[in-house]
């Protein structure tokens, strides 16, 4: 249902509660998201961006009952994918004329998965379109989610229309970030910006200097997922430039896969060394086939360390580890640190495989790892411990 947001904005997305993965099964969404549409009414009716195909019928339905929608003179799309223009088809099936404005690569994405010929107004950064009182801005932002990506500024009213820049995958009955629980909130955030947005960071970074360098005023800033950033909206944008910077925190995370408890013996072992020497330092140790995957990234973005094991099975390693490291490599990390462990009873090869496909992914590795033979017995628990330590040795000799 449409919640008014000022005189002229209203939302009339849509809140999933149930929504529990998303892209897929890459990401997950425990804690539910939305799909936030706005409707402007000015001189001229503006609707930005739809919701997800499942929720077209529900979409439509709504809009209909606060508005003509024959009325509507501008559809803004600010991105293709499917949670924010899925009802296009819907909606456009009984206004078929209608402008949508979008980037001239939302008009190939649009156009690439629905494929239809609607009137497209393909927009740069600097273009305007005058909608009365007010004046929407629109800025290209690339990467933030896809090339096809854009921000809507409305002058006057002083609100951001952000798209996937600054959600949350998180369900609310409230509107407003400030009305929910903080922690949840910042942990969503970060969730999203880790699993998301953490390969485009280098983009972010930029894309938030040039919106700096315009001297906007901000007053609101309104993503397409989770809360609207009301009080301090230039609070999740500190955050962005934080996170956007090579972020890292004072943790260390151990992710391990295991077939008989050995390399999950040797995590432990290696925990215990890590704090025998740096009581400060968070250590979180995961097993990646337990542990969930979107959390796993979510404390990899965190860390300024990761080791990763896994037994030696069929001369690699197990597929969880395989799975996580590709999703590490898409992440585009920079600034941390990494190395590999893992028992073996034969042939061994897994440990020095991680520490490549590690270093391939732009970690900084600290050495060649250290494997064990069959199961662990006092001797060997002390050199895990001793190589735990030395994890932290490392670190100091490089401040
Ligand atoms: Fe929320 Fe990139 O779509």
């Amino acid at each position: 249902m449409k919640k008014q947001i000022n005189e002229y904005i209203s939302w009339i997305g849509k809140t999933d509660w149930e929504l529990k993965k998303f892209h897929g099964d890459e990401f997950t969404t425990n804690k539910g998201s939305s799909y936030n549409a706005y409707l402007i009414q000015d001189e001229k009716t503006v609707l930005i961006d739809t919701v997800w195909l499942p929720y077209d019928k529900e979409f439509v339905k709504n809009l209909k009952q606060e508005i003509d929608i024959s009325k509507i003179d501008a559809i803004i799309m600010q991105h293709g994918e499917i949670d924010h223009s899925g009802s296009l088809v819907e909606l456009m099936r009984e206004i078929p004329d209608t402008p949508i404005y979008c980037t001239a690569n939302g008009v190939k994405s649009i156009k690439g998965q629905y494929h239809q010929e609607w009137n497209f107004i393909p927009v740069k950064t600097g273009d305007t379109l005058n909608i009365g009182k007010h004046t929407l801005k629109f800025i290209e932002a690339p990467m933030l989610h896809w090339p096809d990506t854009m921000f809507t500024y409305m002058e006057g009213a002083d609100v951001l229309f952000s798209n996937d820049g600054f959600g949350q995958h998180l369900a609310s009955e409230y509107l407003y970030a400030d009305e929910v629980e903080q922690s949840v909130l910042w942990e969503q955030a970060l969730t999203y910006y880790a699993n998301i947005l953490a390969p485009f960071g280098l983009l972010v970074n930029k894309k938030i200097q040039e919106i700096l360098g315009m001297n906007l005023k901000i007053q609101m800033i309104c993503p397409s997922h989770g809360l609207i950033w009301r009080k301090n909206p230039e609070q999740i944008v500190q955050k962005y430039l934080e996170w956007a910077n090579n972020y890292k925190e004072n943790q260390i995370t151990i992710l391990y896969d295991t077939m008989w408890n050995s390399t999950r013996k040797m995590a432990e072992s290696i925990a215990e060394g890590i704090q025998e020497v740096d009581k400060k330092v968070t250590i979180k140790i995961m097993n990646t086939s337990r542990d969930d995957k979107t959390e796993v990234l979510t404390e990899v973005f965190k860390s300024k360390m990761i080791l990763v094991g896994s037994p030696t099975v069929n001369n690699g390693y197990l597929h969880s580890i395989a799975g996580i490291l590709e999703m590490i490599r898409g992440m585009k990390l920079k600034n941390k640190k990494a190395a590999a462990f893992g028992s073996y009873g034969w042939s061994g090869e897994a440990v020095g495989q991680i520490t490549e496909s590690l270093k391939k992914s732009g970690f900084e590795i600290i050495n060649d790892g250290m494997k064990q033979m069959w199961t662990p017995d006092e001797e060997m628990k002390k050199q895990c411990i001793e190589f735990g330590k030395s994890m932290i040795e490392n670190e100091k000799e490089n401040v």
